[in-house]
């Protein structure tokens, strides 16, 4: 009678321990399928300008954030205008401005770029990407439909009043 009470019970143990392993399994399964799945890429809308304001809103030397649009609104010091993605170049992530260092800093991989959206620091293999600017009786405006690539900053990419 005992061993037989014995024997239901480790054949129970047996089969929970199985479940449980299963169970485990199943769900470290899961976690990795849905890591190594491709997310799928917001669609890119046509036409997608953003009105930052007046351009006599924004002091030589700033940069302002536009969350929503994804970009920092950078005017030069001379006064001309750049629209710079905040993707980081190298995998992606989202860069930071750091007003005190006056650069921006991704948190990922410790790439550095400068104001213009130059590297200053790798691994980021080129500056951060840039959205057309344009400056329509005073308002600055800035399409955001598609990133613009370059090798680096250049003159021809600032945008004046
Ligand atoms: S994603 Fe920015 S340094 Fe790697």
């Amino acid at each position: 009678m005992a061993v037989e009470r014995v024997t239901e019970r480790r054949s129970f143990l047996k089969v929970a321990w199985l479940s449980l392993g299963v169970a485990a399994l199943a769900e470290a399964s899961w976690i990795v399928v849905a890591f190594l799945k491709p997310r799928p890429k917001a669609p890119k809308s046509a036409g997608s300008l953003v009105v930052a304001g007046p351009a006599d809103g924004f002091a030589p030397g700033s940069v302002t954030a536009f969350p929503a649009g994804k970009f920092y609104l950078v005017r030069l010091a001379d006064g001309g205008f750049l629209a710079l993605h905040r993707q980081c170049t190298h995998l992606g992530c989202s860069v930071p401005w750091d007003e005190a260092a006056g650069r921006f800093a991704c948190p990922c991989h410790a790439s550095v770029f400068d104001l213009r959206g130059d590297v200053l620091a790798p691994p980021a293999p080129r500056p951060l990407d840039l959205f057309a600017v344009r400056i329509e009786n005073g308002i600055v405006k800035v399409d955001v439909s598609a990133p613009i690539r370059r090798s680096a900053f250049d003159a021809a990419q600032v945008t004046r009043a």
